[in-house]
């Protein structure tokens, strides 16, 4: 059988526009918060294959969207490289020992050993094999390399990533040398989610817009692209989507390259820009402003305007960043059935 959102990232024909939501499995869904509290916390709720099935499921069967991702956390990559990761309730990821110094990195695992370790991810994604309906798709993910570092060299969140700067400007040799580690990492990582079944992987460079346009390509994006161009060499058939985060400068000055299949639109990128510069190359994915979903007359406009722009062609919906967890759950819904209503053929 086929899968509709598999098909709409390949650019073949389907019946409406799929649409699935960035942080779709997650705290503004009471079901969510039930089995989080049974698994104790959020990491041991990655850990454990059953559960995260049943999260990952949860937004299909509640919200109606037309593909699952896969649910676990970008850090875990290099919580199993030796990073030592914690997330801590009301602030959020924290690593208790950031990389400051070549011995540091050196430290950490890498290569396949390293992604050897995320059994519990390929567990989770060979049970959603098993319990997907036969036309939902599975997204598999990683941070991209960039954003991951991020909070490998800081530690945790932040706002003005002072210290990642500092190496970015200062000692870019390091930088380079954490991206490499990490990308090779990666690497290994979605083609191992491939092979345990994910239809579909995405890399989120969340942080993109940390980098000015001019170093982008430098610092993340030739990264993303050499992982993509890995998948895509040894598993040609999968669609591969990318979202950098915040990236209309980089967009506008014809920065974007590589064989992958799908671009994210973040919701500060108008999508017609992104249409004109991309459009033929690229089914583009997105990109509501998140926020829209406080209110069902702001998501039905702006659902309206962007089929307006792409009117189904090759094109995906989806918010421009992730669902926040104080939206009330009937207002994705209402999202969801708009985007299928608006574009039904
Ligand atoms: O439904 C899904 O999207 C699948 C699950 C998913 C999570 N994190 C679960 C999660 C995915 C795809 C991610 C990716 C992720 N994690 C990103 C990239 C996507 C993005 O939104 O930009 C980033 C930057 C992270 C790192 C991270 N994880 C942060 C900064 C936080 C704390 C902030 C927050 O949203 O709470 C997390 C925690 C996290 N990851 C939660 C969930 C459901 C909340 C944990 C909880 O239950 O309290």
């Amino acid at each position: 059988m086929s899968k509709i959102f598999v098909d709409a990232c390949l650019r073949k024909e389907t019946p409406y526009t799929p649409v699935w939501m960035m942080r779709q499995a997650g705290r503004y869904l009471p079901e969510y918060m039930e089995v989080r509290a049974k698994a104790g916390n959020f990491l041991n709720l990655c850990h454990d294959p059953e559960k995260a099935c049943e999260v990952t499921i949860q937004p299909l069967d509640i919200v109606g969207v037309d593909a699952a991702i896969l649910f676990s956390d970008i850090l875990v990559i290099p919580d199993e490289m030796g990073m030592d990761l914690e997330f801590i309730k009301g602030f959020g990821p924290k690593f208790n020992d950031p990389l400051e110094t070549e011995a540091d990195l050196d430290r950490l695992i890498g290569g396949e050993e390293a992604a050897n370790k995320l059994t519990y991810v390929y567990e989770t994604i060979k049970l959603l094999k098993q319990r997907l309906p036969e036309d939902k798709a599975l997204i598999g993910f990683t941070g991209a390399p960039w954003t991951l570092a991020t909070y490998m060299i800081e530690g945790q969140g932040t706002k003005t990533y002072n210290i990642c700067k500092k190496m970015m400007y200062s000692n870019p040799e390091f930088l380079h040398r954490i991206l490499r580690k990490v990308t090779d990492v990666v690497k290994y990582y979605m083609v191992k989610q491939i092979e345990a079944g994910a239809d579909v992987v995405q890399i989120f460079d969340s942080w993109a817009a940390a980098i000015e346009p001019g170093k982008y390509d430098e610092f993340s994006w030739k990264y993303m692209v050499e992982i993509a161009e890995y998948v895509k060499e040894k598993y040609p058939e999968i669609p591969v989507i990318m979202f950098p985060k915040g990236v209309a400068a980089f967009i506008e000055r014809g920065g974007v390259y590589g064989n992958f299949d799908v671009f994210g639109v973040d919701w500060g990128t108008p999508m017609a820009l992104a249409k004109e510069k991309l459009g033929e190359k690229y089914v583009l994915q997105g990109n509501m402003e998140p926020c829209r979903l406080y209110s069902k007359e702001a998501t039905t406009q702006c659902v309206e305007a962007i089929q307006n722009v792409m009117q189904g062609e090759g094109h995906i919906f989806n918010l421009g960043h992730g669902i926040l967890p104080d939206v009330p759950v009937e207002n994705a819904i209402h999202f969801v059935s708009e985007c299928q209503r608006v574009s039904k053929k």
